[in-house]
C-alpha cells in the first residue's frame, strides 16, 4: 500500500488549491446496501471496513493529513446485540489486522468516545493501537467508536468542572481552553465532514468541532464508498467558499 501522506498529491498539480486538512465521514448506508443484495446487515459492516481501508489509503494519497470515520455511535447500543457484537468485533479485528502495516506507514491512531462501556479486551487493544503509534505523524486516524457529540461534550464539562474545583484563581473559560477537555483536543477542526447514503443529518457527531465545517451529503453507500468518491468530494470542497462568518471577496 502507498504510505498515508507520501505520495506526491496530485492536488497541488498546475497549482491547484491543496487538499482540505481534516475530513470528517459518516460511514452511513452499510445495512442498505446488504439489504439491497439479499445480505444480513453484518455483511454490509463487513465490506465497511474494506471501504475504510480504501478511504485510508486515497485520503493520505490526496494530501488529507486527518481523517476521523463515525464507526459507533452512543445511540448504536439500540440496535440488535448480535449487530453490536459484530460492530464491536470488526473495530477489533480491523485494529488486530492493520495496526503494524498503519504502525510502520506512520499513520498515528486515535479512538474517540466514551471509552467506560467497552468491553475490557476492545479498550486494552485500542490503548496499545493508540499508544503504539503515539510516535507517529504523517497522517492521522481518529476512529469514533462509543462516540457521540453531547457525550463528549458532557464529560468534557465535567472534566472542566473538576479541573478547577476548589481553585478560586481559575481562569474564566474559553472557547480554545473548553476544547482542550474534548477528545478531540489535539485533533484540528474537520474542514470537510462528508455524509454517504443520502441522509441529511449530523447525527451527534464532532457538534462542537463542526461549526464551520462544509458539509457534504452523498448518495453513494458507504460500502461503495472509493477513491473517485473522495476526489469528487474534495472538488466540491474547493468549490465552496469558506468565510468562517467574515463577508466574501467584494462584501458579497
Ligand atoms: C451506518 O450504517 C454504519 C454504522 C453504524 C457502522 C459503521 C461501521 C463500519 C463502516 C465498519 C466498522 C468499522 C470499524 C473500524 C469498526 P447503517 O448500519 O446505519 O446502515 P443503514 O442506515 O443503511 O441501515
Amino acid at each position: 500500500m502507498a504510505r498515508p501522506g507520501t505520495s506526491p498529491d496530485p492536488s497541488h498539480a498546475g497549482g491547484a488549491p491543496p487538499a482540505p486538512q481534516h475530513v470528517a465521514i459518516i460511514m452511513d448506508g452499510n445495512g442498505r446496501w446488504a439489504k439491497a443484495k439479499g445480505l444480513p446487515r453484518t455483511a454490509g459492516h463487513e465490506r465497511g471496513v474494506e471501504a475504510l481501508r480504501r478511504t485510508v489509503e486515497a485520503a493520505g494519497e490526496l494530501g488529507i493529513q486527518y481523517l476521523t470515520v463515525f464507526s459507533f455511535s452512543t445511540e448504536n447500543w439500540r440496535r440488535p446485540a448480535d449487530e453490536v457484537n459484530v460492530l464491536f468485533g470488526l473495530l477489533k479485528a480491523y485494529v488486530q489486522r492493520d495496526l503494524a502495516r498503519l504502525k510502520d506507514d506512520g499513520v498515528r491512531i486515535r479512538v474517540i468516545g466514551q471509552r467506560e462501556g467497552l468491553p475490557a479486551d476492545i479498550a486494552s487493544l485500542v490503548d496499545r493501537a493508540e499508544a503504539e503509534t503515539a510516535g507517529n505523524s504523517r497522517f492521522f486516524l481518529t476512529i469514533a467508536f462509543n462516540y457521540g457529540s453531547r457525550n463528549e461534550i458532557l464529560r468534557a464539562a465535567q472534566a472542566y468542572a473538576a479541573s478547577i474545583a476548589g481553585n478560586p484563581q481559575a481562569e474564566p473559560l474559553s472557547e480554545a481552553a473548553f476544547s482542550r477537555f474534548l477528545d478531540t483536543r489535539e485533533i484540528p477542526d474537520p474542514d470537510l465532514v462528508i455524509r454517504t447514503s443520502g441522509e441529511y443529518r449530523i447525527s451527534n457527531f464532532l457538534l462542537w468541532q463542526a461549526a464551520y465545517a462544509e458539509l457534504l451529503f452523498v448518495d453513494v453507500l458507504w460500502p461503495d464508498f472509493n477513491r473517485e468518491h473522495l476526489e469528487s468530494a474534495i472538488s466540491r470542497y474547493h468549490e465552496r467558499e469558506r468565510r468562517f462568518g467574515t463577508v466574501g471577496p467584494g462584501g458579497t
